[in-house]
Order: C-alpha cells, then structure tokens, then sequence
C-alpha cells in the first residue's frame, strides 16, 4: 500500500526556538515514518509581511540546520523552497481563480495578523496567503497538513479550492486534513502566550548552556511566591510547563517542592536549564557539524528539489490535461 502523504511547511525565518520543536518539529520527525513527508520552506510566504528578502536565503540555511540538527531525515523527506520549483506559483494563479475576495477577507489567520502587525493596506498577495498555501499542499497531493490551530483556516480553505477544481475541471487532488499537535504551543519566558523571536521571549535551539541559564533566570515564575520558603503554584507557572516537557520524571517532585516552599525559584530554574541543557547538547553538536559544511547543507536542498520538482511537475501535467490546456 502507498503512503499517505504530509506536505509540511515552515517560512524561514532563521534559527528556530524550541517552541517550534515542541509545536511542530517533533511530531514532523514522529511522523516521517508512517507517511510520505515533504517539508516545505515557505519563502515566498515571507514577501506578504516583509518586503526585505536581504536574509531570506541566510535564514533559509539557518532553519534547515535547525532541522538537520533535530533530527529530520532529508533521505525519507525532501526538503525544498517554494521559490525553486515554479510550479507553485503556477498552480497558486489557477487556484486563485476559484475562490473570492469576500471569501478570503473572512480568513480569521489574516485577520488577527492585520491587527497584530498593524497593517493598514492588505496586498492583494498577503490576502491569497492561503492560496499559495493550498498550492503548497496540492501540489504534492498532500493528505495531511501537520499544524497549529492558527493554521486550520488555511487547511479548510485548501479543501474547497481542491473540492472546487475537482468540480470544475476533474478529479486530481485529494482534500486534506489538518493533523493537530497535541503539546501545541510553549509560552515565551515572559509569560506571553507565544514564544516569539520578535517579542524576544525565547530559548533558541542553538543557544549554549549559559545562555539557557541566563535566559531561565530571568523566566517569570508565580508572583505570589516572592521568597524561598514562599508556597508557589506549579499549575500558573511557565517554568513548570518547561519541566513538564524536558523533565517529566521529576515533575511531581517539583510540583511538591514549589507548593511546600522547599524549593525556590533559583533552584527550580536551575533544575530546568540543566534538563533543557541536556536536551539541546546533542543538537549544538549536529549544527556545529553543518555550520562547518555548509556546502553539504546546500547539496540537500538542492535534492530535495530535484525530488520535489519532478512530483510538481507531474500534478501540473495531470492539471493541464484535465484543463484541455496543451
Ligand atoms: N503558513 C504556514 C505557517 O506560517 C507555513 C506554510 C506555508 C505551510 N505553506 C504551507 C504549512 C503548507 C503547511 C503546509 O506556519
């Protein structure tokens, strides 16, 4: 029996924090066995916010060896930029013709992304966002759409331009299903919701042993537990949820601790920096290797786009015939 296929896709926007890890690489890389993966780089997606593309390419480079180092496979998945293969573009303009305005302003993603960026003028390209995503996902025929709940208007918007083509011209492309990630999301050490480079909250992947420490010091904890002895509540507090993930053996220790005020702070962020440490060494090993192979990183995304070409390139043939076109 074939595999089902995951088309799933990543603008670059250079090194990755381990809120990605948790929300997205991991389950990617659980998941590379059961299907056939491809892994998108979105760099196209990046013009419908910023119009510099000077570090596209550089964050490009970036991103991949966050993938590398993880422990994505790019033998079993290719990996490639929507900017190399045409047939992306190609297909975004047939399906942007079926498919509204109205339909697309209602898009609740570009909403919230207008109001949190403060774009006065949407681009006609910022409000096909989705059509370009659908493209994406399409091309490769993809069956599942590994996302957050952020995305899962994209994925329903890419099941009626599939459903709509296929009406309209013939059957080609399957619909697919968004695939939720269950730990979906780590809040930024700041206590904010998201973690975001931009709200410079983070812990990179590729930050070194003292940055963690450095970074942890400074994460907010309950507020009600201002000393030592002071009880504090795991239940509210962020550095409780980085043990949950990287220390799970000992989180009932530490809930205990908190809540009895024999642990402090300090003390419990230490503990943590010290799990994530551990998690993250092996990966600084595998970026230090490519960092001095870069030639070797290049080599791979160009064979993820020869393997991606030819799979693009075919679903264009498939659509060209049933569109009577050639
Ligand atoms: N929109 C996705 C994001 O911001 C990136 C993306 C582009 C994508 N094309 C895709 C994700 C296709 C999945 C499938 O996260």
């Amino acid at each position: 029996m074939t595999k089902k296929r995951i088309l799933s896709g990543m603008r670059p926007t250079g090194k990755l924090h381990i809120g990605h890890y948790v929300g997205a690489l991991e389950n990617w890389i659980k998941l590379e066995d059961e299907y056939q993966s491809f892994h998108l780089i979105a760099d196209y997606h990046v013009l419908t916010t910023n119009l510099d593309t000077s570090s596209v390419y550089q964050n490009t480079i970036e991103m991949v060896i966050d993938w590398l180092s993880c422990g994505l496979d790019p033998v079993k998945s290719p990996f490639f930029r929507q900017s190399q293969i045409k047939e992306h573009t190609e297909l975004y303009l047939i399906l942007s013709m079926l498919i509204t305005k109205s339909r697309l302003e209602r898009n609740p993603t570009i909403k919230d992304q207008i109001r949190e960026l403060n774009i006065e003028q949407v681009t006609y390209g910022h409000l096909g966002y989705p059509v370009l995503q659908s493209a994406d996902i399409l091309l490769y025929k993809g069956d599942l759409v590994p996302v957050g709940e952020d995305q899962v208007p994209h994925v329903e918007i890419t099941r009626e331009v599939a459903r709509k083509f296929n009406q309209q011209f013939g059957e080609v492309f399957p619909e697919p299903s968004p695939k939720l990630t269950k730990f979906a999301r780590l809040s930024g050490l700041d206590g904010n919701a998201k973690m975001s480079k931009s709200l410079n909250n983070t812990l990179l992947l590729s930050d070194d042993p003292d940055t963690v420490i450095k970074k942890m010091k400074k994460a907010k904890t309950d507020p009600q537990k201002v000393r030592r002895n002071d009880p504090g509540r795991p239940e509210i507090c962020l550095v409780y949820t980085f043990h949950e993930k990287f220390n799970e053996e000992n989180t009932a220790e530490i809930a205990e601790g908190c809540r009895s005020g024999a642990l402090g702070c300090v003390d419990c962020k230490m503990q943590c920096s010290a799990k994530i440490n551990e998690f993250l060494s092996p990966l600084i090993e595998k970026r230090n290797y490519f960092e001095n192979h870069i030639a070797e990183v290049e080599e791979i995304i160009a064979d993820g786009e020869n393997r991606g070409k030819a799979i693009a390139m075919a679903t264009m043939e498939e659509v060209h015939a049933v569109m009577k076109f050639g």
